[in-house]
Order: C-alpha cells, then structure tokens, then sequence
C-alpha cells in the first residue's frame, strides 16, 4: 500500500500479514497508544475484544474534530465495530451505562454491537471505597492505583465472592450476592478503615436497575469468538494497561490486577491459545509511567518536563502527570519474549522531534556492577539497576507523515535491530491519519 493512499483514508492493515485473530498489547507501562492502533486496525476487523481491565483504562481516540475517551467499551465500537467485553475484565456497570449512553447520543448503534461475558466480574461501591480506602492507609508505601476498584474487585474474583455480570440477569440471585458481600465489606470498610457503611437494600436498588439496561448486552462472548473465527472473521483483541504492569510478570506490586500479556486475550475470551496468529506490540518512542515504582530510563532533569508536556503526558482516566523516560530496549525486549510480540507500532515519534540527540537505554548496570540486556528476574536488581543509554542523533524536523527522516529511520531501525521485531508502524502526530505504515 502507498503513503498516499494511507492518508487518503485507506488503513495500514494491509502491509501487515492479514490473519484472522490479532493481538494488541501495551509493550510498556501503559498508555502507549494502543487505542489509536486499535481504531485503525479496527477498520479492517470483524469484531474487537477487550481482554482485561476496567475503567482503570483510558483509550482517547481522535476522529477528526471529535474526541472520544472511553474506558469500558472496546474502541472498535466508534467504528461501528461489534466489540466484546471478555470473561477476564470487570465492569463498572454505572460505566459501562454512561457510555452506552454518550455512544448513542453521537449516533452510534450499541444494540447486537456491545456484548458483555456474563462471567465478567463487576465492580461494586464498595470496591471503590476500599481500593481508595487502602491506598490512603498505605501512606508512602501506596501502588498510585486509579482508584476504580480494580484491585478489591478482582480479588474477590479470587476469593470467590465476587458477583458477575450474569448475576444481573437473575434479581433473587443478585440481592442474595449483594446482601452477603455487603455484610462482608461493610465490617472491613468500618473496622479496618474506618469508613461509612454501605446500605445494601440502596445497592440493590441501584444494581437491579443497572440489570435492566445492561441485560440485552450479556453475551457468551467465547462462543461469539470462536464462531466469529470459525466463520473467517477477523478478530482483533485488545489490552488495557500494558506489559510490565501484568500481575504475573510486571514490576509487582506496582501492577495492575490482571492480566495485559496477550496470552490474556486467549484466557479472558476461552479460546485455545492456538487461535492467535499475530501479537502487535505497542510502544511509545520513549516511555511514561503513572503511578509509583521503579523507572530506571526515567529522565533526570528539565527534558522530562519538556517530554510531558510536547507530549501531552497527563493520565486520561486520573489526569494524574505522567513520568517520562527514554526508550527502555531492555524493558521492550522483554515485552517481546513474554507477548510473542511479532511485529511492533512504534507511536509518538513526533514528540522527539525537537530534540538534538536522544538518548536510549540499551542494558542495565546491576548493583554488582555487571550489565544485562535481559530484563532482571529479581525485584532487588530492577530496583537499584542504572540504565546504560546510547545517545542517537535527532532530526529536528517536523515529521509531515510522508516519509521518515533519515536520522529518525536510523532511530527507528536500531529499535527494530535490538529487538530482532519488525516496526510495521510509526505514529507522527495525534489524529487519526498520522500513522506511516513502514514497508
Ligand atoms: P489499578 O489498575 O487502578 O489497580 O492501578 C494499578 C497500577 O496500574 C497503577 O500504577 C496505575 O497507575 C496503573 N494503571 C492502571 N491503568 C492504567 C492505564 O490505563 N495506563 C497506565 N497505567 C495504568
Ligand atoms: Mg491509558
């Protein structure tokens, strides 16, 4: 496909290999882009899936004059895209409604396009009230959560009293749930912190009435999955978050409560791990992170202030300040072995265009003095790792979407190089269009 027709509307879809189930992952901390990356694929799917993940997400998405953030719903749906909402998310349903809502003021049909897996947990008041409740308690010791109730609401998930998106469908089951988790929560919110009591006939009231506008959206999102496959459709599954922020393979405890690798798209959606054909990993040209815990390519001095603000570096969901740091290679390294990353977007390129040089972290210096290119496995060596950084030259030239650079190609190319992962894609600026699809 030529440039020209990519900015005349036609997608980069094809200069990637055309498979039924693609993968989108966050190859970072989060807010890498992903949502940009999803609209434009999107374009060519059948049906987008968001594998994990609540409203802690937050995907902004530009289309023309129109700014659409969303943080339940998959993106897709802004392309009148079916969109499923796996077995591995929680759902805030007031949420969830807001959205349906706001989608169908703007004119979009939510109706047989929104589907919702019944065993999807949801969150309730009281995971809110805790999640912020313990954060507080934690002092300097606090995670830097969004304070959505993600954490509490898959942790009783984990314990086995959560209550799940199916349960709206019946009333007698949903009080039952309701009136037990309350009893519960309401003893921990007084006694461990302090907190005001939830009125559980209120949150039934409150919760059957969600039941009924949410009821057509349920759906058994695995077989919809698998029939789409079966049937050659095109799926693309999306994550929220991002690689390191994964609770089983992220900078625990400075993670989220589930799972961003893309094996997570196949557990979430209960489909074979066999079904995926292409991982596209998706990472910033340099790197933020929101929330506490260890950044070692974190930027010393007045640069980063100068990457936050051309970039725009403030949390969609929070509007907390994002940390800004160099392009992490052996962070990115490590998001490849664990997604199988095939190929790599590689977004907000642009936002390094006024720079002269850049630096880039290439190993880690460990506390014993060596140096690694592989991510550390033990928490104590990421915590007191330094970073090793290459300086590459700058282009110092607005980026026209056109064609790269040469000095920008050259940064593009050693992050394919060191990665051994072809860059399908560069973001050159924040509409829509402003992707150049690398040959
Ligand atoms: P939680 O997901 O709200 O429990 O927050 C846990 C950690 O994940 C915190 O460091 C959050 O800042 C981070 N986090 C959660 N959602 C996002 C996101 O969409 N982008 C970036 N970081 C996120
Ligand atoms: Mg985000």
């Amino acid at each position: 496909m030529t440039l020209t027709a990519l900015r005349h509307g036609a997608t980069p879809h094809a200069t990637l290999s055309h498979v039924p189930a693609t993968v989108i992952v966050g190859a970072q901390w989060g807010d890498e882009g992903k949502g940009k990356i999803v609209d434009l694929l999107a374009a060519e799917s059948d049906l987008v899936c968001r594998y994990q993940g609540g409203p802690n997400a937050g995907h902004t998405i530009v289309v023309g004059d129109e700014t659409y953030k969303i943080r339940q719903i998959p993106s897709g749906i802004v392309q009148g895209k079916a969109s499923a909402i796996g077995a591995g998310c929680v759902v805030d349903p007031a949420v969830v409604i807001a959205e349906l809502d706001e989608l169908e003021a703007r004119g979009h049909t939510t109706r047989n396009f929104v589907f919702i897996s019944g065993n999807a947990h949801l969150i309730m008041p009281w995971h809110v009230a805790l999640d912020g409740a313990r954060e507080r308690k934690l002092g300097s010791l606090l995670i830097g959560t969004t304070r959505r109730g993600i954490g509490p609401a898959y942790a009783d998930k984990a314990t086995r009293i959560g209550i799940r998106v199916q349960d709206l469908l019946d009333p007698k089951i949903l009080r039952q749930k309701i009136e037990l988790a309350a009893g519960e929560k309401n003893v921990w919110l007084e006694r461990v912190y302090g907190l005001d009591q939830f009125d559980g006939e209120q949150v039934v009231n409150a919760y059957l009435a969600h039941a009924e506008r949410l009821a057509p959206y349920v759906a058994d999102t695995s077989l919809l999955v698998d029939r789409a496959l079966r049937a050659g459709e095109r799926v693309l599954f999306e994550g929220a978050q991002g690689t390191l922020l994964d609770l089983d393979h992220g900078t625990y405890p400075f993670v989220t409560s589930s799972s961003p690798i893309a094996a997570g798209a196949a557990v979430s959606f209960g489909i074979g791990p066999n079904r995926i054909d292409e991982v596209l990993g998706v990472a910033k040209a340099y790197v933020t992170r929101v929330g506490e815990g260890p950044f070692p390519s974190e930027i010393a001095g007045p640069d980063q202030e100068r990457v936050r603000e051309l970039g725009g570096e403030f949390g969609t969901v929070t509007g907390r300040e994002r940390r800004c740091g160099w392009l992490d290679l052996v962070a990115l390294r490590f998001a490849v072995r664990v997604n199988g990353i095939t190929s790599l977007a590689l977004t907000k390129l642009d936002v390094l265009s006024t720079f002269a040089e850049i630096p880039v972290c290439v190993r880690y210096r460990l506390p014993d003095g060596s140096e690694t290119e592989d991510f550390p496995a033990h928490q104590t060596d990421f915590h007191h790792c330094e970073p090793v950084f290459e300086t590459l030259p700058g282009w110092e030239q607005h980026l026209d979407g056109l064609e790269l650079p040469p000095a920008a190609r050259t940064y593009v190319d050693f992050v394919a190089d060191a990665l051994g992962v072809r860059v399908t894609l560069v973001g050159t600026g924040a509409g829509r269009e402003a992707v150049l699809a690398l040959p």
